[in-house]
């Protein structure tokens, strides 16, 4: 296998994508960094992108991608394997956080947070598994949160949207691993990128008037979050460790950031009741990560 990756990255305008993006590259990794509407809402972001891979000779491209519609994903996956010839790694980090009391959260608003957050990776996956069935290898790389294993009150559908995230990557590390693909996820406590200033509020204030001292919960978490973040760079280069080490080698989940909030705990927990579970149901063998062997479903 060669040790440089073809790596596909949502959400790749600012954040964590973004630094992704220019960390894969600069290692030698190519790189298509997607986005929604580079040529309007995202106009000046692709432009800078374009120019740095320029000034640099950074191995990167630029492919409009929006997690929310298939079309938009099949065609972004077609364009990246007409011109690298494979895609090693997804990265399903598009998403947006959401503050605000559950009852004040609209059914729109859930609908949309789910359709990014959680369908997002869904269509990914699913547009980019035929392409790794047939190069017998790949990487399906999952965005978490810390907010993916422990509740915050004001956070409950941002949280369900990653626990749901969680959930689909782990029965995917299963599914695949006898035929050499795996999936990984990644679980960031706060960092410093623009995903505070990109989240979105509640929209039905009025149903908090009953609330009391209730209702100053989703202010305080914002700011306990948004004081406490920590240096992004941290998680591009937990990112680029995974990407480079070899298949068959790499963990189900990494956390970074999050020490001091039982992530960590609640991991290992899971790990070994998960173990238990497998054996349990007579299926230890088939969840069994095997190296190469994705030829062998073609
Ligand atoms: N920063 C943290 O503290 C933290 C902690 C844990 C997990 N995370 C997760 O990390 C991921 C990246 O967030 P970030 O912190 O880097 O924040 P960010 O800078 O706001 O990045 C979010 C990215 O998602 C993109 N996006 C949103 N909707 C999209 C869609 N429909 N299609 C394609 N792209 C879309 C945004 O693109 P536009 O520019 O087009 O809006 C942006 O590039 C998210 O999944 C977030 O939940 C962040």
């Amino acid at each position: 296998m060669n040790s440089k990756q073809v790596v596909l990255i949502t959400g790749s305008s600012t954040g964590f994508g973004r630094l992704f993006m220019e960390t894969l590259a600069r290692n030698g990794h190519t790189v298509f960094a997607t986005m929604r509407d580079p040529g309007g809402r995202n106009a000046k972001n692709a432009s800078e992108i374009r120019t740095l891979a320029e000034k640099d000779s950074l191995p990167i491209s630029v492919l409009e991608l929006d997690v929310t519609d298939d079309a938009s994903v099949e065609r972004a996956v077609d364009a990246a394997v007409a011109k690298a010839g494979r895609i090693d790694v997804a990265i399903n980090n598009a998403g947006y956080y959401l503050t605000g009391l559950e009852e004040a959260v609209t059914t729109e608003q859930a609908r949309r947070l789910m359709d990014t957050n959680f369908l997002g990776p869904v269509r990914v996956n699913r547009a980019v598994l035929p392409h790794m069935r047939r190069q017998r290898s790949g990487v399906l790389m999952h965005v978490s949160s810390g907010a993916g294993r422990v509740i915050l009150p004001s956070a409950g559908l941002y949280c369900a949207s990653k626990f749901a995230l969680e959930a689909l990557a782990e029965a995917y590390s299963y599914e695949l691993a006898s035929q050499g693909i795996e999936s990984v996820i990644v679980q960031p406590g706060a960092y410093e990128t623009p995903v505070f200033g990109n989240t979105v509020t509640a929209a039905d204030q009025a149903r908090t008037a009953t609330y009391g001292a209730a209702k100053e919960i989703p202010a305080k978490l914002s700011a306990v979050l948004s004081s406490s973040a920590g240096n992004a760079q941290e998680v591009a280069d937990v990112v680029l460790r995974i990407v480079e080490t070899p298949a068959g080698e790499k963990q189900l989940r990494y956390s970074v950031g999050t020490r001091g909030f039982g992530v960590d705990e609640i991991n290992a927990l899971c790990k070994q009741v998960q173990a238990n579970v497998m054996e349990a149901m007579g299926l230890a063998a088939d969840t069994k990560f095997i190296k190469g062997k994705a030829a062998a479903s073609v």
